[in-house]
């Protein structure tokens, strides 16, 4: 594979040239909000688009440097944002970078030992997240919130492990500000 340009809409959050897209429906995400009588409320009144992933194919193979824009829409459930799935790299030692776009957000992160990070994000920020750390964007604005992430493309994707145990904390409203607040069904087994 060659060199290759692509283009980012900075008013709309979308990948322009991308060549696969990956969407993530209310019905996509079981057990992954903590409130399942308004997860089933939601989905059976309206099956909401929650994230959408636009990706650039490069080959799943050491060296080369998968990229990808995901666009978060705003929504709860319950009082808990928006969220994408999260999860951990199949190969664990390795990283990945954020780069905010549009909106706000932020990325909510765990390793094997149950330590938490949360780091807001708005236009410009850049989060590192270290390898060994889970990962899962939430989205606590009132608008589309776009990020790019950009990271080996042989890393892989572990999301069976977040969702048997979800993460220690959950992102939450609570009158109009975002906490951190202890997950009911965190299970570390
Ligand atoms: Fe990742």
């Amino acid at each position: 594979m060659g060199p290759f340009a692509s283009r980012i809409n900075f008013n709309t959050g979308v990948l322009e040239q991308y060549d696969a897209k990956v969407v993530r429906k209310l019905s996509d995400m079981a057990s992954m909000f903590a409130n399942d009588q308004a997860y089933k409320q939601a989905v059976s009144a309206e099956d909401e688009l929650v994230y959408e992933v636009f990706e650039k194919h490069v080959p799943e193979e050491e060296g080369q440097l998968a990229h990808a824009v995901t666009v978060i829409y705003p929504g709860k459930i319950g009082d808990e944002y928006f969220m994408t799935k999260g999860h951990f790299h199949t190969k664990p030692n390795t990283a990945e970078l954020y780069l905010c776009i549009k909106g706000r957000g932020g990325i909510i992160m765990s390793n094997e030992q149950g330590k938490v990070s949360y780091l807001e994000m708005v236009p410009g920020s850049m989060v590192y997240v270290a390898p060994y750390w889970s990962h899962r964007t939430v989205n606590t604005s009132d608008e589309e919130f776009a990020f790019l992430a950009i990271y080996p493309a042989d890393a892989g994707h572990d999301y069976g492990s977040i969702e048997q145990t979800g993460f220690p904390k959950l992102v939450i409203d609570k009158n109009g500000k975002t906490e951190l607040i202890d997950n009911p069904k965190w299970n570390k087994s």
